[in-house]
């Protein structure tokens, strides 16, 4: 009997990617699944990556692979830009952990300062989910009122107040938080101002609302400037601190992040990835009489304790200070975002070409793929596919999907993170056109599998 296609992929990708196999097969031995972070789980195999220069990652097997994970975001310059490079070998030499206040933490802080005028006051952390923590604290010891509003769909980290309702399935509350922590968060759907304005009225211990200013998931379910202009107005009107997790969208959608480019001051802000360079590090960002409740004696007569042995290391402090100098004037954000439009618009012209009923949608630096669109799609920059609502998008994409169209770009040297990615500013007009090729390929393999043409191209 002859292979189904899915057993001639697995058995071609197991070929070659065998030395991977190899190393995964260790891997379970130590790690939950194998891996180290959720979305790096991948079946039957993650290919496990050697070395990593630019758009591109070589695997352990010596295979190309144009890489659109962009350091889970953390890469706005590509992998191992120069200039990072030598600013942390330098740092390296010189030690990596002084346990004392450094000269880089100062140039790192006022960077953060210039580039966001949101930042009166800056504290670093090491992570972004640290940083989401930070936040909440300072709200509710700011406004004295426990509870925080979060849209359905947003990530936040994996911060025991924030990670219920990031995502699907929705109703089914996240094992393992505290009783009291789940009733500290009131999760409602996006995008509905004035649901975001009832809710608050009807709960006035609410203190804090916070949201991925660009959407849930960086923008899997896309949020425009509007809403989140309108929600800084509600916000004021109700009393209520405005967070804007920057986590992602800081120093990339814009330098001065998703705050520069719409034109909104939140309370408090929280960045990392870029800001680090590559390396670990975050920060809470905001209002001075804020951020200052993290200060011995401050006006409160309370203080938020914070200590952290890695704090604005200096490694990180390095490459935050190397990076944030090259992305301050805008080119590379520039860059990254017409790199991703002309692939979402390629890539709709190659659904339209092969009868896939799938389009791709962003805006800025990302693409999406939504599988559920029932046509071929007729738009080329689409920025929310037409009749979808906002959970369809967040639940469009089932594991067999995901994991078999990941396996078939590798087999053809594009590694995406699912039906997703994200540009930076090394790749080229060149990636994308190799990248639409691949995923043509990958599509054609899985034709049947997990696509089937559709009838007609609408005109
Ligand atoms: C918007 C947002 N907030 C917070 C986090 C958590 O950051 P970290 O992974 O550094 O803990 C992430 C991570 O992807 C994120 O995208």
């Amino acid at each position: 009997m002859s292979d189904t296609p899915t057993d001639a992929l697995l058995n071609d990708y197991s070929r070659r990617f065998q030395r991977s196999q190899e190393l995964y097969a260790t891997a379970r031995t130590i790690f939950p699944n194998g891996v180290t972070h959720d979305a790096r789980y991948l079946e039957p195999f993650p290919p496990y990556v050697r070395e990593a220069r630019g758009a591109y990652k070589w695997t352990v097997e010596g295979h190309r692979l144009i890489d659109w994970w962009s350091g889970h975001g953390a890469l706005m310059l590509g992998h191992s830009p120069e200039p990072v490079v030598r600013a942390v070998q330098e740092q390296m030499e010189r030690g990596t952990h002084p346990g004392a206040s450094h000269e880089l933490e100062l140039r790192w802080g006022q960077l953060v300062q210039e580039l966001v005028p949101s930042a009166e006051r800056i504290r670093f952390t090491s992570s972004g989910t640290e940083a989401t923590m930070m936040a909440l604290r300072l709200a509710r010891m700011y406004t004295g009122r426990p509870r925080v509003l979060k849209f359905l769909g947003h990530f936040h980290g994996w911060n025991d107040f924030l990670i219920q309702g990031a995502d699907p399935p929705f109703d089914e509350p996240v094992p393992g938080l505290l009783d009291g922590v789940r009733e500290g968060v009131v999760c409602i759907p996006p995008g509905d101002l004035e649901l975001v304005e009832t809710t608050l009225r009807a709960n006035p211990d609410i203190g804090c609302v916070i949201l991925e200013p660009t959407g849930g998931h960086y923008g899997l379910i896309p949020c425009d400037a509007e809403f989140v202009r309108g929600l800084r107005r509600v916000t004021e009107r109700q009393g209520v601190l405005l967070i804007m997790d920057e986590v992602i969208t800081g120093f990339r959608v814009h330098p001065g992040g998703a705050q520069g480019r719409f034109g909104v001051k939140p309370d408090l802000s929280t960045f990392a990835k870029i800001l680090a360079g590559g390396l670990p590090g975050g920060c809470v960002a905001g209002r001075k009489e804020i951020v200052d409740l993290l200060a011995f004696g401050n006006a409160s007569g309370q203080k938020m304790p914070h200590p952290g042995t890695f704090n604005a290391n200096p490694l990180s402090a390095s490459a935050g200070i190397a990076t944030l100098e090259l992305v301050m004037d805008g080119r590379a954000q520039e860059h990254a975002n017409a790199i991703a439009a002309r692939l979402r618009i390629r890539l709709n012209r190659l659904f339209r070409d092969l009868r896939v009923p799938w389009v791709a949608y962003g805006a800025y630096s990302d693409f999406y793929l939504y599988p559920k669109y029932g046509v071929p799609p007729t738009g080329d920059d689409v920025r929310w596919p037409e009749g979808a609502t906002w959970l369809d998008l967040a639940t469009a994409v089932d594991r067999h999907t995901r994991f078999l169209f990941r396996v078939a770009c590798l087999m053809e040297g594009v590694d995406l993170p699912g039906l997703r990615g994200m540009a930076n500013a090394a790749h080229t007009e060149d990636d994308v056109e190799f990248t639409v090729a691949a995923v043509g390929a990958a599509l054609e393999r899985l034709r049947g599998v997990v696509w089937s043409p559709a009838a007609a191209v609408p005109s």
